[in-house]
């Protein structure tokens, strides 16, 4: 298949710790019942367009499952995660064995440089951009290291609201659809009410108001933006009747995977699977 994913079962997943406000108010509230279920209707609705590899989850490792943390794949290079809090940086070893594993060239940056991934790293599909959020967790120099090592242009964005600590809570680069004339450029859909003003000035210079889909907070807070596309099928956690209708009629088709456990910890679908592949 085209399309490959890495996803980590939730055996071990919990809120043991709070490192995002998400977390705050949830310590041990997790129903490990409900989140294997919602995990597998995932693993589900994944697999009927793309091939899903497992990595095996590990005892007091409680947020490993949310694999776009791992680093970010390009190709057969992996760039691994320097995680900002002592709480996840023992999932770091563990993720770059699996990638050793599979052969996967290691493109790291040393020192004490910070980056969590597809969470704050997202291309811009068929095209040779990468939008990289800083602010929260990935330091701004990270974005200008990985300009050196590849040769994609970088867009930096800013992320300034607490509750969208990751670009990936917030900010979601579509790919075009066959139904509507794919736009060159692809599209977006973001959440604009938390983006420093500089970088809701990148965003509106590179897409046409068009190819923008804002969402509004309810959506956000929902989680909408943490959506995965495979060509024009869209899962998400949560969608508006208006934001549905905007979505069909640009050709997407509306796939709705409620992780509400997931949410507890801060993440929902995107951040439950890695991309393993370029597109
Ligand atoms: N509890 C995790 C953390 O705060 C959630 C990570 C969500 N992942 C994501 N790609 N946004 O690190």
């Amino acid at each position: 298949m085209k399309f490959r994913f890495l996803m980590c079962p939730p055996d071990y997943f919990g809120v043991e710790y709070s490192i995002n406000p998400w977390m705050t108010g949830n310590l041990g509230n997790i129903d490990p019942e409900r989140a294997k279920k919602q995990w597998q209707s995932l693993f589900g609705s994944l697999s009927n367009f793309a091939e899903i590899e497992l990595l095996r989850p590990l005892p007091h490792l409680p947020d490993m499952v949310f694999t776009a943390n791992a680093g970010l794949v390009r190709e057969d290079a992996f760039i691994p995660s320097h995680f900002k809090h002592p709480e996840r940086r023992q999932e770091e070893t563990h993720f770059r064995k699996w990638f050793l594993m599979k052969g996967y060239r290691l493109a790291d940056f040393t020192g004490p440089v910070r980056f969590e991934g597809e969470g704050d790293a997202l291309f811009q599909p068929g095209n040779n951009l990468l939008w990289m959020g800083y602010g929260f967790r990935t330091d701004l120099q990270s974005c200008n290291l990985l300009k050196k090592m590849f040769p994609f242009r970088i867009i930096t964005l800013q992320l300034v609201d607490p509750r969208f600590y990751h670009l990936d809570t917030r900010f979601y680069p579509l790919p075009g659809t066959s139904v509507m004339l794919a736009p060159a450029k692809g599209r977006v859909m973001y959440y604009p009410g938390a983006f420093s003003e500089d970088s809701l000035q990148s965003i509106e210079e590179y897409f046409p108001a068009r190819d923008r889909i804002e969402i509004n907070e309810e959506d956000a807070i929902h989680f909408a933006c943490n959506a995965i596309a495979i060509e024009n099928n869209l899962i998400l956690n949560h969608v508006s009747p208006a934001l549905k209708i905007r979505l069909q009629t640009l050709g997407y088709r509306v796939i709705l995977n409620p992780v509400d456990e997931f949410l507890k910890a801060g993440g929902s679908n995107k951040c439950l699977a890695l991309s393993l592949t370029s597109n």
